[in-house]
């Protein structure tokens, strides 16, 4: 069978906003999206509950015969790619981890990581910190507990009031740059921005987009048709 389409998956609709990123990079490929809202939120799940979440996905996609797998979320990248790059040798995984490189590359001076507990608490994520920040540099890491959940099932009123709670204790920090390392957080941006009007939000959207690009074409995976490709939404709810 044909192996052309791309699988993509996350705890909902945080995803999504890496999806959009790619369908505009890559008009002719075929995406499936599988919207995991039924186990939101991965950020409270130890290790194996989310290793046996994430493989159940895995293999639903695989059987579904996709050439690529892209981890539309930070939380089962940063606590899981390493074991699922094991345990499936044969599949070309792309991640998504928090940009604390690009806000470190930038030279802003006080960033703070906004992220789900698991993300916040991942080796990867204190890797990533320890690997690029400068010394005249400081990274505040923020577990935003319940932030995801919220966005993929609360109101308008309730996302505000998150954020506003979360953030307020860094009011006086100078904070330059906010680095949002939850591919739900992007849909909270307006909230964030009203709590940090002069701050750069940073997302690490474009970075997976690039690196699917690049190994499409490494692996002579790109869809040679010229055909515009679909777009296939699986929600468990
Ligand atoms: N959107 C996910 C992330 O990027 C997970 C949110 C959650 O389910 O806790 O971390």
């Amino acid at each position: 069978m044909n192996n052309n389409k791309i699988g993509v998956f996350d705890s909902g609709i945080g995803g999504i906003t890496i999806l959009n990123e790619l369908k505009k990079a890559l008009p002719n490929e075929n995406f499936i999206y599988y919207a995991d809202s039924k186990n939101n939120p991965y950020g409270n799940k130890t290790l194996d509950e989310l290793f046996e979440i994430v493989c159940n996905i895995v293999e639903k996609l695989l059987r579904m015969n996709v050439k690529l797998i892209v981890i539309a979320c930070n939380t089962a990248t940063t606590k899981c790619i390493k074991m699922l790059r094991e345990k499936y040798k044969n599949t070309i995984f792309v991640g998504t981890e928090p940009a604390i490189k690009v806000a470190c590359d930038k030279d802003f001076k006080n960033t703070i990581v906004m992220a789900t507990p698991g993300t916040i608490n991942a080796e990867r994520t204190h890797e990533l910190v320890i690997n690029n920040k400068k010394e005249n540099q400081k990274i505040y890491l923020l577990p935003c507990d319940g932030l995801a959940d919220t966005i993929e099932f609360g109101t308008e009123k309730q996302i505000k009031e998150k954020v506003s709670s979360l953030l307020s204790k860094y009011k006086n920090y100078n904070i330059d740059a906010i680095v949002l390392g939850c591919t739900h957080y992007p849909y909270a941006k307006k909230y964030i921005s009203e709590e940090f009007p002069s701050a750069t939000l940073i997302d690490g959207n474009k970075g997976v987009t690039k690196q699917v690009v690049k190994l499409l074409t490494e692996n002579n995976l790109l869809n040679s048709t010229n055909t515009k490709g679909k777009i296939e939404m699986i929600y468990n709810k």
